[in-house]
């Protein structure tokens, strides 16, 4: 193997994934090739070779230094053949994807469709990869969104408000969760759970009777928007609420080491099983060890059950 092409989408670590590919391929002597803007880059043939100097100052930067889009055009059939043709003009032997759902589904597609091997990185704050525990980005996210959190607990504490914090989790709760337990939050709301704002309602009046001065909900934006939870709240409360919605500064920031740490085995694992030619796997660890998963498991839904880490956050607020 002697040239690979990776493509990248973002969150906190996918920098540090990219550093790891390109110094373990360089150092097997294997050039890089960056595909600038994701799956359209692909397509239109638009690289950035990658040296080992290259990838220098990286490893703490959010985003990806390589660009990235929401492909319409890879997900027709002449979008996919462009971009199989792109791999055969360019001589590229190899390709690593960097990414969460959509990217991990293009790569399964890509693989379905050329000899060259490609190789999926889990990287998403959702954290929504069937089969792997940790995703890239999901760490940083959750710190970020507690961080956002705790602040907002000292104004919700000072004036015994309710508020209503609003994650990200296109269709998962997983954020939501994390940063209610880690921040002893008195609700959350996730698309994994029925919701039912009565009860929530009754418990909120409940505990301010015998004393209870504030609440923090906090909801998953694949469950409901953060504004009409907060309005119901109000109106079968008659308490004051009020509503952040953290959106992408979740995405983005300085990856925490967990995340650059895991970025690092990801990125060096995807090039040593891409070398030895497997094909339509994301790699990952389970139980402190490397391994892979097809991506056709990889990109299934993510089935979870929040049960009992929702009954812990209920018991410990
Ligand atoms: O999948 C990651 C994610 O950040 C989701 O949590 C969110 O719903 C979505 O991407 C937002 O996508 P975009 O940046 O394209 O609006």
């Amino acid at each position: 193997m002697e040239t690979i092409a990776v493509v990248t989408r973002d969150c906190a670590g996918v920098n540090a994934a990219l550093r790891s590919v390109v110094r373990t391929a360089t150092s097997h002597k294997m050039k890089v090739q960056g595909v600038i803007k994701g799956y359209d880059g692909l397509i239109d043939g638009r690289f950035l070779p990658l040296s080992r100097q290259s990838v220098s100052g990286i490893l703490y930067q959010g985003g990806t230094i390589l660009k990235t889009a929401r492909s319409k055009r890879f997900l027709t059939c002449e979008g996919q053949n462009s971009a199989v043709k792109t791999l055969q003009d360019h001589a590229i032997d190899g390709v690593i994807v960097i990414g969460g759902n959509g990217s991990l589904t293009g790569a399964h597609v890509l693989a379905t469709i050329t000899d060259v091997p490609v190789i999926g990185i889990p990287a998403t704050i959702d954290n929504d990869i069937t089969g792997v525990d940790h995703t890239i980005g999901s760490d940083t996210a959750v710190n970020v969104a507690l961080d956002a959190l705790d602040k907002i607990r000292d104004t919700a504490t000072s004036l015994e408000r309710i508020f209503v914090l609003e994650v990200m989790g296109r269709d998962c709760g997983y954020i939501a969760l994390q940063v209610a337990l880690a921040g002893g939050c008195e609700e959350v709301l996730i698309p994994e759970m029925p919701m039912n704002l009565n009860t929530t309602c009754e418990e909120i009046l409940k505990s301010y009777e015998i004393g209870k001065e504030s609440w923090i909900v906090i909801v998953a934006e694949g469950q409901a928007k953060a504004h009409d939870v907060a309005q119901v709240i109000t109106e079968k409360t008659g308490l004051e609420t009020r509503v952040a919605v953290l959106g992408h500064i979740q995405r983005g920031g300085r990856p925490t080491a967990k995340d650059r740490i895991l970025a690092s085995r990801l990125g060096n694992h995807a090039v040593e099983v891409l070398r030895k030619g497997l094909t339509d796997h994301c790699v990952t660890i389970h139980n402190d060890e490397l391994c892979t998963i097809p991506l056709e498991e990889a990109i299934q839904r993510k089935t979870i059950d929040p049960t009992a880490f929702y009954a812990l956050i209920k018991l410990l607020t």
